[in-house]
């Protein structure tokens, strides 16, 4: 019998309360998530740092934050948590870091202190230094991060603290197809070259911020937002790209192949979506914000990797935290934010830790809590075989709707569909909007599963 027959149309009172406690994140369900934010400070309404940071580490699976300072009270707010907490070094102060003992007295004063209490991961030395196109600033990136290295030599912190700097997309001469990735001329082998050596020798990330939101037309959205789309293919390779920002990371990857530093991690320092924008500004709105960060954060967490770099994960760090109303420029900037300074959030990703967890007395789940994600009856049929090729093309295993497989019959899309979007919906933690499919699918508490073909709870 396909699964479909048996799926309600109604939701019962069981389901509507699962679907309230859905909030269960897709990374509660992962493990160590490697999902972080920029925590920047430019507002004058937002929450003081002690609060945010509890509120980081008790409410929310960020297991990382980024700061755009060294604000000593900041440092302080997240002691005695674990969060992992990179600094940031302004651009200005990187020609004196040129001098070792500065570099040396930098740490003492900066680092030193806050280290015993505070999980301090990285230093950043500059933001988008290369952008900046300050001549001495960018002959002095490479230098200051060698004498940072070695005062943390000196202080034995260098296998617990790297050195690296974030780099705009605008270091890249050519991004597009991805194949042919490559660094500004000039600045390849004078600053680029440099500091991927010394990134390989001190086993530290390259660091990017990439903005599928800055690269989209009204034509390229969906592709932008992780959205269904028909993709993008790379002639040179033959690879298929579904989305943007994998395709921003493999003209990276490629520029870094091109020089031979195809080994160096790579961490997605900032990303992001604004909520609200002028009416110039394409796609700066709450869906498609909501959509691009939930989509990152689960691409990220899926360990799938990009076309040219599979399996590899990233640290990827959502901008930003907060709206900061002080934020110049056009509306979006003062909106990337994931919540308001009252911390509630703009919309949901799936990143809130529910009660239970942080209470940390998870209890087995009640047997009537088993559900699973199936097409609503009324589904077309052109509509659920979309459905099917982007769950298929996101990882999950098809296998089994194939000629051959265990749920192969029926050969009917809805039945299929009802196979892959469970398998979705289980893969990715169990949210709501995991199992929303352009309004196609719906959670049902009755086990879909005949003969051998068996749907995971
Ligand atoms: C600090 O953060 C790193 C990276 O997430 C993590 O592996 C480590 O366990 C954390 N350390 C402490 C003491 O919490
Ligand atoms: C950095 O160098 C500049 C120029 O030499 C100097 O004016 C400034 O005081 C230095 N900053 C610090 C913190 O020492
Ligand atoms: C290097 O830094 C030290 C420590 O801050 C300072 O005393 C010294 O004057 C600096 N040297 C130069 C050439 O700026
Ligand atoms: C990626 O992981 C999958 C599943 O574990 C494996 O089959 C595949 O060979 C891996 N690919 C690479 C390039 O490592």
């Amino acid at each position: 019998m396909p699964a479909i027959g048996r799926t309600p149309t109604a939701m019962p009172a069981a389901i509507r309360t699962l679907w309230i406690l859905s909030t269960v994140s897709i990374l509660e369900a992962v493990g160590g998530s490697g999902i972080g934010v920029n925590y920047g400070k430019l507002g004058n309404n937002l929450p003081p740092p002690a609060q945010v940071a509890q509120f980081l580490a008790r409410n929310t699976v960020i297991d990382r934050v980024k700061l755009f300072d060294t604000d000593p009270a900041t440092l302080q707010a997240f002691d005695n948590t674990d969060l992992a907490i990179d600094v940031t070094i302004s651009n200005d102060l990187i020609p004196n870091l040129t001098n070792l003992s500065f570099a040396k007295y930098w740490i003492q004063a900066n680092i030193l202190p806050y280290i015993a209490a505070t999980n301090i991961t990285r230093i950043l030395v500059g933001n988008e230094v290369v952008s900046a196109a300050d001549k001495s600033l960018i002959a002095s990136l490479v230098p200051a991060m060698q004498n940072l290295h070695t005062a943390l030599v000196g202080a034995s912190l260098q296998h617990k603290i790297k050195v690296s700097s974030p780099h705009s997309l605008g270091i890249l001469a050519a991004s597009a197809p991805p194949s042919v990735g490559r660094f500004q001329d000039g600045y390849d082998t004078a600053v680029m070259k440099p500091l991927l050596t010394f990134l390989r020798a001190t086993g530290s990330p390259f660091m990017v911020n990439p903005y599928p939101f800055f690269g989209s037309t009204r034509d390229t959205l969906d592709y932008a937002l992780f959205r269904l789309n028909s993709g993008v293919v790379d002639d040179n390779t033959g690879l298929t790209y579904t989305n943007m920002l994998d395709a921003q990371l493999d003209a990276i990857f490629s520029a870094m192949k091109l020089l031979g530093f195809t080994d160096v991690e790579i961490v997605v320092a900032e990303t992001g979506w604004p909520s609200m924008g002028d009416a110039w500004e394409v796609g700066a709105d709450m869906d498609s914000a909501r959509d691009y960060n939930k989509n990152l954060v689960r691409h990220a967490a899926s360990g799938i990797g990009t076309p040219l770099m599979p399996n590899r994960t990233f640290d990827t760090y959502i901008f930003s935290l907060f709206n900061e109303n002080l934020k110049p420029g056009p509306t979006s900037e003062r909106n990337f934010g994931l919540f308001y300074p009252n911390m509630t959030p703009v919309y949901d990703i799936g990143i809130l830790r529910t009660e239970q967890a942080r209470d940390q007395q998870v209890k087995p789940m009640a047997s009537d809590a088993k559900r699973w994600c199936v097409p609503k009856p009324d589904a077309d049929v052109m509509s659920l075989q979309e459905k099917i090729e982007y769950v298929c093309a996101q990882g999950i295993d098809c296998n089994p709707i194939r000629p051959g497989g265990a749920c192969y019959r029926p050969d009917t899309a809805q039945g299929h569909a009802a196979y892959v979007m469970n398998e979705y919906y289980q893969s990715f933690g169990r949210n709501s909007f995991d199992c929303d499919f352009g309004q196609t699918g719906v959670i049902s508490t009755i086990d879909p599963s005949y003969g051998n073909c068996i749907y995971r709870s």
